[in-house]
């Protein structure tokens, strides 16, 4: 299908892929007016924004904010939504290809039917690089799919205080596992970026978002540079090396001042001593919080852009920031330089990613979103994040055939909680909400003849009949600030209640824990005959069935310490305090 808009080729030297980057760049650079280059830095929401308005306003940028889909919520649905923003920007004059971004971070989650991986705290109990880099192969076919091109992922957060509501989407509390795993990176960009599925990555969010005060999202890190360089630099470092095309900026402060105004670690550090040539992009409303009041203004906009900035994520208000941008170059408290220096990053990822010669879908790849080859290398991450805890007198693995085997718990068969937050909305949230396969079906998929497998969310009508009951416990989705815990960390009543019906009748318990990070469990275990915490491992919950079963030998390694009480937080490994199980800790079957 010819779609309208790719006919203008004028033959001019930036529309000739045969030149080398560089030069492309500097030829279009120089046939751009100003308002064209203020619209390349400009990103707005797909909601707040039509095509027409990307011909009108040269927009470089359209974004999804979480959960944010066309109707219906279907890959060849979104695929036509992206290309008709592509037709809006192919109706410019330099039709200057537009970039559309969304947070695809654990599968691409937004679409319903894509394949949802698990969380990266359960990929860095995996310690398998090897494996997250086919992640994130899986999930730039299925994106691509849908015709988007840049993933805002990794988060290479190094998660220091459990508290923190994005715990999950950390690989870890030390930055050694993000800089392993960071080889997502290349999944998703391919060795080169003009791969037929390759989506631009993001290393996010820059730098020390897990780091702060009490877990505070978007709080402030309190650190020398030496221990922030120590501790929160690495995995960013890692990112660069492999060539990750974006950086975006994180919320939070580092010693009080906020990051989006942070030139010295923006520019000098990230862009000087790392040598990073991408594009940095701000994050939602980010340049907002510099002076701390609601809302931007000029002095902000000048702060975030000079400190380094080149993309600005301005959902809704990006007439009003195009406006106050141009005023900031006319009064010179922005250099042209600043802005000619951004549009090369920008524009140098644009031509690198093969957006001028196809810029729309690719739709070879939409029947990969929710594919089965993907769901099963999911079933296979699922598998190797389980990390067993505890397995007094050997209960698990669980024998296949002629037991009798109660299931119970509010994560049982719940591919909502299962998934967790940033899954088909912004916060996720409980029940059907897209196709999967809950523990639950996992455990009955795996029963042999002569088993039963009964089924009671609140573990009503448990006997001692039963050889053994799973209790699928834990927490309910969230993300970023919504999933701050600033009280206890123990599971909720129902929880507690339903763990306490199985064990009445003298049933040896398993513990299933669906949860983002460790919880505050020390003074039940003992009651538990086994413990197997399952992060949050997304669509294909037979990898929890499969580990159970023994299919597969638990192999998963703990991440993140694992207090022994909530007053123990921040505890990280090396700290001195002593925790229930440390850092790297798991067991397997004999
Ligand atoms: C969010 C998150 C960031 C995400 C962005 C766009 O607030 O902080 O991780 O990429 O906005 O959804």
């Amino acid at each position: 299908m010819t779609l309208p808009g790719s006919v203008h080729a004028a033959g001019l030297p930036y529309q000739d892929p045969s030149l080398p980057v560089a030069t492309r760049v500097a030829d279009l650079l120089s046939r751009m007016t100003l308002d064209e280059k203020i619209g390349q830095m400009t990103q707005a929401e797909r909601g707040s924004a039509s095509a027409t308005d990307v011909t009108t306003y040269r927009l470089g940028s359209i974004l999804s904010g979480g959960g944010s889909a066309p109707t219906p919520n279907t890959a060849t649905s979104w695929a036509d939504m992206y290309d008709s923003f592509q037709t809006g920007a192919m109706a410019t004059p330099l039709q200057i290809p537009m970039i559309y971004g969304v947070d695809a971070v654990h599968g691409h989650n937004n679409v319903v039917g894509a394949t949802i991986f698990p969380h990266n705290i359960g990929l860095g109990a995996t310690r398998d690089p090897a494996l997250v880099q086919q992640i994130g192969q899986a999930v730039a076919e299925e994106v691509s799919g849908t015709g988007i091109d840049w993933d805002f992922a990794p988060c290479l957060c190094v998660a220091r205080n459990d508290r923190w509501g994005r715990t999950y989407e950390s690989f870890g509390e030390v930055p050694s596992i993000a800089s392993s795993l960071s080889t997502i990176i290349t999944g998703l960009q391919g060795t080169s970026l003009n791969g037929p599925s390759s989506v631009l990555a993001t290393a996010k969010h820059y730098v020390g978002d897990g780091g702060t005060e009490g877990g505070d999202d978007q709080g402030n890190t309190v650190l020398s540079e030496a221990d922030l360089r120590a501790i929160h630099l690495p995995p960013f470092q890692a990112a660069v090396q492999r060539g990750v095309g974006s950086v975006m900026i994180s919320y939070s402060s580092w010693n009080g001042v906020k990051m989006h105004g942070n030139k010295y670690l923006i520019t000098d550090v990230l862009k000087g001593e790392l040598g990073f040539s991408g594009f940095v992009v701000s994050d939602w409303n980010g340049i907002d919080q510099i002076d701390g009041t609601t809302g931007f203004t000029a002095a902000e906009v000048t702060a975030a852009v000079n400190a380094g900035i080149d993309m600005v994520m301005v959902p809704t208000a990006w007439k009003n920031f195009i406006t106050t941008l141009r005023a900031e170059v006319a009064n010179g408290h922005v250099p042209l330089s600043r802005i000619d220096d951004a549009n090369r990053r920008i524009l140098t990822k644009k031509f690198e990613l093969g957006l001028f010669e196809k810029p729309y879908t690719d739709r070879s790849f939409t029947a990969t979103v929710g594919s089965a080859a993907h769901r099963t290398l999911a079933r296979q991450a699922v598998r190797q994040s389980q990390v067993l805890l505890k397995n007094a007198g050997n209960v698990l693995p669980l024998a296949k055939d002629n037991n009798k085997i109660f299931v119970a718990g509010k994560n049982a068969d719940n591919i909502g909680n299962q998934c967790g937050g940033w899954t088909i909305s912004w916060q996720g949230s409980s029940g059907n909400i897209t196709p999967g396969t809950s523990i639950l079906q996992g455990i009955r998929a795996a029963a042999g003849p002569g088993t039963t497998v009964t089924y009671s969310q609140r573990g009503s009508g448990i006997d001692s009949t039963y050889k053994v009951a799973i209790a699928v416990v834990g927490e309910t989705p969230y993300a970023e600030g919504q999933g701050d815990r600033t009280g206890t960390m123990s599971l909720d009543r129902d929880d507690l209640r339903v763990i306490n019906t199985l064990r009445g009748k003298g049933v040896p318990v398993v513990v299933v824990l669906v949860s983002g990070r460790p919880l505050d469990i020390a003074t039940e275990l003992p009651n538990w005959n086994a413990l197997l915490a399952s992060w949050l491992p997304g669509t294909e919950g037979a990898g929890v069935a499969d580990v159970l079963f023994g299919d597969y030998k638990p192999t998963g390694k703990l991440p993140s310490t694992w207090m022994t009480s909530v007053s123990q937080q921040p505890i990280n490994d090396g700290d001195g305090k002593t925790p229930l199980f440390p850092l790297g800790y798991g067991l397997t079957y004999p």
